[in-house]
């Protein structure tokens, strides 16, 4: 090893004097790259904000109401938190080609409009080719200012200088600094360059947003490397092949996590998407078997889903089992909960369990709906087209309650669903605080669930 180098795993950071083969922070193999070790600078302090580290009482710290400036795009704000606070730093993480620079550029064209000053730094493209997208996107103002640089340095002076409100660094892997010898989009050029903006945007209270590109290949350093540094973390995700996009926040100082905002990619830019239940359910199969509605709440939002189960007889040795949106390990455990509990011979069948419309969830409450489906398209019956189910399902079989069961079936009955089948425990606690005006079933167990369906 030549001296003054090290080697950082591209996916998660992790540093070492030595190359390995797997990365004992993230586990993935191959990640690690020989860099320029980074230079040590004396002391952390934040220079500029105070000249000694004097210790504040509690009391003695004044709470200004934290103004929030709307990016007049409700399905962001939300995610946000209720806006874009000042001084904060934000990343907006995805795959590329998702939508995150029109995503951005349609926040600069609604700032400009609200006359808020905004400066869209691209690294990425060029003048021209930003220009093209906003015709796309729609008129601008002239309170937008575009600067094609990738020197953070450079940056930094624009920055001080002209003091914008609110500034768009797309993206963070185009971005160097000349005292990190390491290139562009490699570990240490990455925190550095996040370092820098995140001091930019404390000390002159400029709110930054962030672009960071998501690499499985460890060629650049994912935005994982700085996941810790800033103060929210947006990812953008959605199928390549659906139309519509959804934004996730994954971590958020200013607000709640578990949030997203749903948008649909069109011709002339991203359109927010306010009914994504509708959207989900759009193309549902009538009196067919093996699909089932359920509702999953996703931060404050209940969303209605269809899954669909395909059981079949197998004709290889070990049975096959997919799933599309879900949990693999958990499909498998509800079939064998299935298959003991239920008697249902399954392990001769292959199960294909998916969730339309390319969301991916993970909440244990779409559990008893997977479990539907799958009983719904093993005895070929349908389940009525009109019924939501939910719930969680325990090893034993038993269905367990889930968190706001009210809110779900509300939006059952905003989209014109006219039967709930629900956990016994939050039936109890449904009925006490009055009758809905939507049939409410309750089941305890998968066994009591079959002869329902
Ligand atoms: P982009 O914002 O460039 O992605 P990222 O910055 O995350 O890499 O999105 C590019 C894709 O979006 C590209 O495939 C074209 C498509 N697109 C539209 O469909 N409509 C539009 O109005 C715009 C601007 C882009
Ligand atoms: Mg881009």
């Amino acid at each position: 090893m030549a001296k003054g180098t090290v080697f950082f795993c591209q996916g998660c950071g992790y540093e070492s004097s030595k190359w390995m083969g797997q990365c004992p922070g993230c586990k993935e193999w191959n990640t690690f790259v020989e860099e320029a070790a980074p230079k040590k600078t004396a002391g952390g302090r934040v220079k500029g904000v105070r000249e000694r580290a004097v210790p504040v009482m509690l009391k003695e710290i004044e709470l200004k109401e934290e103004e929030r400036i709307s990016t007049s795009i409700e399905e962001l704000d939300r995610v946000l938190g209720g806006g874009i606070v000042a001084g904060a730093l934000m990343l907006v993480g995805g795959d590329p080609g998702i939508g995150k620079s029109t995503l951005l550029l349609q926040v600069c064209k609604n700032l400009a409009d609200a006359n808020h000053d905004v400066m869209y730094i691209s690294g990425e493209e060029s003048l021209k080719q930003i220009k093209l997208r906003a015709q796309r996107i729609g008129e601008f103002k002239d309170t937008l200012t575009l600067l094609c640089e990738t020197n953070l340095t450079e940056i930094e002076e624009v920055v001080k200088a002209k003091k914008p409100e609110i500034v768009i660094i797309d993206s963070i892997q185009t971005m160097y600094n000349e005292n990190v010898s390491a290139a562009p989009g490699s570990v240490s050029q990455v925190r550095e360059s996040t370092g820098t903006l995140m001091m930019l945007a404390k000390t002159l209270g400029i709110a930054i947003f962030i672009v960071g590109h998501v690499t499985k290949e460890g060629v650049v350093a994912g935005p994982r490397v700085l996941e810790h540094m800033v103060d929210t973390v947006l990812y953008f995700e959605g199928d390549r092949h659906a139309s519509y996009r959804i934004l996730r926040g994954v971590k958020n100082r200013f607000g709640s996590t578990n949030e997203i905002g749903v948008f649909e990619m069109q011709g002339n830019g991203l359109r927010e998407v306010t009914n994504p239940s509708e959207f989900m359910l759009n193309g549902k199969p009538v009196g067919a078997s093996g699909s089932v509605v359920t509702c999953s709440l996703e931060g404050t939002r209940p969303i209605l889903v269809e899954i669909q189960a395909l059981v079949s007889d197998t004709s290889f040795q070990i049975p096959r089992r997919t799933t599309v949106g879900m949990d693999f390990n958990r499909i498998n455990l509800l079939l064998a909960v299935l298959e003991k509990r239920a008697g249902m011979q399954l392990g001769g069948c292959d199960a294909y369990v998916n969730l339309t419309g390319g969301m991916r969830l993970s909440e244990p409450s779409i559990d008893l709906a997977v479990v539907a489906a799958v009983i719904s398209s093993y005895r070929n019956i349908v389940v009525d087209e009109h019924t939501i189910i939910f719930g969680e399902v325990g090893l034993t079989g038993e269905v367990r309650g889930v968190a706001q069961a009210e809110v779900r079936i509300k939006e059952a009955e905003k989209m014109g669903f006219t039967r709930c089948i629900v956990p016994k425990s939050n039936f109890d606690g449904i009925m006490a605080n009055g009758k809905p005006g939507i049939e409410v079933v309750g089941v305890a167990g998968v066994i009591e669930l079959v002869d329902i369906l």
